[in-house]
């Protein structure tokens, strides 16, 4: 694990082997942390961009090689950080992110960095911390642990950032503690997903959940097949009964210092199918492994259940993961089949591949018995939702008031969501059932807004937003400089944003 720490002083003499400067767009002459680089560097830095090589543009590298007695590290990376005027969070997490990449690219072990863009006039330092912690953390991420050790492979060992007003110090740890606890969380809900399904069974989850909950405080209970069955889940029951593997109902809880354990908790519900054949409605063989990522929603609950511990945010919230397998087999659940859910509402089956809508219904009304001030449930649940928007974003329908908070989260996370409509006349129909009180598909057209309208019906009268992640949580093609290749962790930032924008309120 690459330690990440701070001290007052000089970068110019930081004691690490490679040093990380940054630039704006459009500066001439650099100023600052970078500004006394370039001196020690006899100009080298103003010369590349009077050169016009280097311009400051978003996440660009530069790599330069400080002759002998001038700074003691062997090369310093200057990393752009884009226009001023347009400069957020997001930036100094990429450019973070960009930064330490190549660093260990060139073999780095003790990096010395500068926080980006905090200085006069500019981002809030905490946050210019936290963002630097999560880039950095984020980057360096790599699913290794199903593989031999590489002799050749090489870690950043420790990243210290340089501050030379010592009394900034306190407010730069506060955000490295911060962006640590959020972006371990985000470490596991990753490695969680990148764990195909014969590792990570629903047991298997149940068991990170665990330990999860030990490690930081969390109450954790976790319910198997029989208390499924007990408890009249009829339609998480139905999903796991063509499998082997136990399903398991996973129940976490954040009571914060203070607040009453009858507190009208905020519940997040997140999509824990392990591994998604499609059941006896199968799926094509093609791109089926990826479905080993069908729990990134409860993922992605998990570990932001475990963030908001850490950080102790002061709202009482509960974390629900059902899962299971969805398999074909002799005792599998079948189209035409009629299942009853925990509220007693029956439920047409006419695919069995649009089973995570049945396992959250199941979770929405057992989350009912808590009261809650909100509900928020995230799943990876249908392909009409990735066909709308492209896996870049992820739909968010429901209440007005949770989907805009969910909305604020997203952006300022760039863990972003778009809304999709739930109008009843429209779409209503969608799941009208000739036999039952509804079918679990309603074809091909406005897919995901069926999925929305379905779990609707679960919800009663508690104020709740549904989040379709399909495509999120394992995205193909370059996920940006802090985001390596397979699983993203989407949704774990998102939801602690989420939690912590009702930090403020009573
Ligand atoms: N897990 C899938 C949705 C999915 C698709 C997630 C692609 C990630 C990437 C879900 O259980 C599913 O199979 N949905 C069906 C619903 C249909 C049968 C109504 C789908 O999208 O085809
Ligand atoms: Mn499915
Ligand atoms: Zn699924």
């Amino acid at each position: 694990m690459t330690t990440i720490t701070a001290i007052e002083g000089d970068i110019v003499n930081a004691p690490a082997d490679t040093l990380i400067v940054n630039l704006f767009a459009g500066v001439a002459e650099p100023t600052g942390a970078t500004a006394a680089i370039d001196r020690a560097l006899g100009g080298v830095i103003g010369r590349a961009i009077a050169s016009g090589d280097v311009k400051g543009k978003p996440n660009e590298v530069t790599v330069l090689y400080p002759a002998p007695g001038t700074v003691a590290a062997t090369r310093v990376l200057v990393v752009g950080l884009g226009p001023a005027d347009a400069f957020t969070g997001e930036r100094a997490r990429q450019a973070a992110g960009a930064a330490i990449r190549k660093a260990r690219d060139l073999g780095a072990t003790r990096v010395a960095t500068v926080l980006h863009g905090t200085g006069a006039g500019g981002f809030d330092v905490a946050l210019g911390a936290q963002a630097v912690a999560e880039g950095t953390i984020l980057a360096l991420y790599r699913f290794t642990e199903l593989r031999k050790p590489a002799p050749d492979r090489h870690e950043v060992e420790d990243v210290v950032v340089v501050e030379h007003d010592g009394a900034r110090l306190p407010a730069i740890e506060t955000g490295l503690a911060r962006g640590r606890a959020v972006a371990d969380s985000v470490t596991l809900a990753r490695t969680l997903v990148n764990r195909p399904g014969n590792v990570l069974t629903p047991r298997a989850l149940a068991e990170a959940a665990r330990q999860a909950a030990a490690e930081t405080g969390l109450r954790c209970e976790v319910l198997g097949r029989d208390e499924i069955a007990a408890l009249g889940m009829g339609a998480l029951g139905a999903v796991a009964q063509g499998s082997y593997e136990s399903p398991a109902f996973i129940i976490l809880e954040h009571l914060p210092d203070g607040v009453a354990d009858d507190a009208p908790p905020l519940v997040l519900c997140g999509k824990g199918v392990t591994f998604d054949s499609g059941g006896i409605s199968i799926k094509p063989s093609q791109g089926m492994g990826d479905m080993k990522g069908d729990m990134g929603g409860g993922a992605a609950v998990l570990g932001a259940m475990r963030a908001i511990r850490l950080l102790g945010t002061p709202v009482r919230t509960i974390g629900l993961i059902p899962a299971t397998e969805n398999l074909p087999d002799g005792r599998a659940f079948r189209p035409g089949d009629v299942i009853r859910a925990m509220d007693g509402q029956t439920i047409e089956i006419i695919s069995t591949d649009a089973e995570g809508r049945l396992i959250l219904a199941d979770a929405l009304v057992y989350a009912k018995r808590f009261t809650p001030r909100a509900m928020v449930d995230i799943a990876t649940l249908t392909g009409a939702c990735m066909v709308a928007l492209g896996a870049k974003v992820a739909g968010v329908m429901g209440h007005a008031d949770i989907v805009a908070r969910l909305r604020a989260a997203g952006d300022a996370t760039n863990e972003r969501v778009w809304e999709l409509p739930l109008w009843n006349d429209e779409y209503g129909k969608l799941i009208d059932s000739d036999v039952a009180d509804m079918k679990n598909s309603g074809g091909r057209n406005g897919g995901a807004i069926a999925a929305g309208k379905f779990l609707e019906k679960f919800v009663g009268d508690v104020p709740w937003a549904h989040i379709d992640m399909a495509g999120l949580e394992i995205p193909d093609g370059d996920g940006g400089p802090y985001r390596p290749k397979g699983a993203s962790g989407y949704g774990v930032r998102l939801l602690v944003a989420f939690v912590e924008g009702y930090a403020t309120e009573a």
